[in-house]
């Protein structure tokens, strides 16, 4: 093996580092490392959680939802797990676990397909119905009964 020079040494090490650094960067905004998907938070005071019996999404301050495929998700410690709502169509909602149960990460909606698809690398892909379509997780996710009742969805808990 030849020799290099110190200048030679200093530059192909620097860039070795420089790309390493680069792809952790870039790894680590990774759905698959901090779980977190794209799907907007429900907005502080748009539902009135009642433990183990309903949640009431109030649909005008939800505006992530006024439009057909629109989605948001739901986290608070008096739901039994988080939750992330589509709207499918005009009158059509669903709700399903936010948590994919292969390694947790999120689902977001795919509007497209009317479907759920997991964030992470591994994008397991669930139907409306909770059912699995594809991907590592070992299950469906766990759907929540869902109506319109005037300006309101009600989710079933
Ligand atoms: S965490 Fe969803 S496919 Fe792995």
């Amino acid at each position: 093996m030849g020799q290099i020079n110190r200048r030679e040494f200093i530059a192909r090490n620097f860039e070795g580092a420089a790309m390493a650094g680069a792809c952790l960067c870039g790894l680590s905004g990774c759905a698959t490392f901090t779980k977190v998907g794209a799907t907007p938070a429900l907005p502080a005071g748009a539902c009135a959680i009642e433990p183990g019996r309903k949640v009431t999404v109030f649909l005008k301050k939800a505006p992530a939802l006024a439009s057909v495929g629109g989605s948001v998700k739901i986290v608070d410690p008096a739901l039994p797990e988080p939750l992330i709502v589509a709207r499918v169509d005009r009158g059509r909602f669903a709700v399903v676990s936010l948590h994919c149960p292969h390694r947790g990460v999120e689902l977001e909606y795919q509007a497209a397909q009317k479907q759920f698809r997991c964030a992470s690398l591994g994008h397991s892909k669930f139907a409306l119905d909770g059912s699995k379509l594809g991907g590592p997780a070992p299950r469906a996710v766990k759907t929540y009964a869902a109506s319109v009742q005037a300006d309101n969805l009600v989710i079933r808990l």
